[in-house]
């Protein structure tokens, strides 16, 4: 199966594709976490994006275009993907179409995390994630035995560098202004699953598991 996250900033798309590639094996594919690693390596395009990433900003189309060509092309993805955060605009879209049809493949579903934007800035300066485990954790939402585990397993839970209040509020605008229009797109396209992604992670994974009909 292959898939498109799409949703604003914060609306829980990587936390859900995480779940789905644990439970059912599909590779989470993120160009946020792909970005983010250029970074921390300091590879000649993560010194690039830096800047761009921190001001909220849109990294260039072909950079983002480039990170998909090559790990969508790693056996893992062989048989299906989870997108998360790409496309973010309409030449994104295109591009992935001409990628897809090159291998002969086409995206299943594209998923949208329906969340209201009040609820976003809460969640996006609450966020860390554990420097051991990688999970994706909430100082006001995640159980205080997921904040502890990670401590116990001996990591530290660690704020992204775009998770400042003045760098959320550009992403929200730059999120409506060049992604919103996405979901149109893919309306078109009779692909569109829209997912309420408010409530606890547990129930909102088993709507969208539920729309997906991926049973474990
Ligand atoms: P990226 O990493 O993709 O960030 P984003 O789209 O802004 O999305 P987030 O990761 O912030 O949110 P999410 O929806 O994954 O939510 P999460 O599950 O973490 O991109 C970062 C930057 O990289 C971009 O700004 C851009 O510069 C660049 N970039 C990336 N892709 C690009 C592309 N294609 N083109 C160009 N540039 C690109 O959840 C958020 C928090 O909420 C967590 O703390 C979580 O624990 C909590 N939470 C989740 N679900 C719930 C729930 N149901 N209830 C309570 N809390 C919850």
């Amino acid at each position: 199966m292959r898939i498109v996250m799409l949703g604003a900033p914060g609306s829980g798309k990587g936390t859900q594709a995480q779940r789905l590639q644990k439970d059912f094996g599909l590779p989470q594919v993120s160009t946020g976490d792909l970005l983010r690693r250029a970074v921390a390596d300091k590879t000649p395009l993560g010194l690039k994006a830096k800047a761009v990433m921190d001001a909220g900003e849109l990294v260039s189309d072909d950079i983002v275009l480039g990170m998909i060509e090559e790990r969508i092309g790693k056996p893992d993805a062989a048989h299906g993907f989870i997108l998360d955060g790409y496309p973010r605009n309409g030449k994104q879209a295109q591009d992935l179409e001409t990628v897809l049809k090159r291998r002969g493949v086409t995206i299943d579903a594209a998923v949208l995390m329906d969340v209201g934007f009040d609820i976003l800035m809460k969640r996006l300066t609450g966020r860390r994630t554990c420097s051991k485990t990688g999970a994706v954790l909430n100082i006001y939402f995640s159980p205080p035995a997921e904040l502890e585990a990670c401590k116990k397993a001996g990591g530290e839970l660690l704020q992204r560098d775009d998770d400042k209040e003045e760098t959320i509020r550009n992403r929200l605008q730059v999120y409506q202004r060049q992604t919103a229009p996405l979901i149109e797109h893919y309306e078109q396209r009779g692909l569109l699953k829209t997912i309420p992604a408010t409530g606890e992670v547990d129930a909102v994974y088993q709507r969208l598991t539920t729309e997906l009909g991926l049973r474990r």
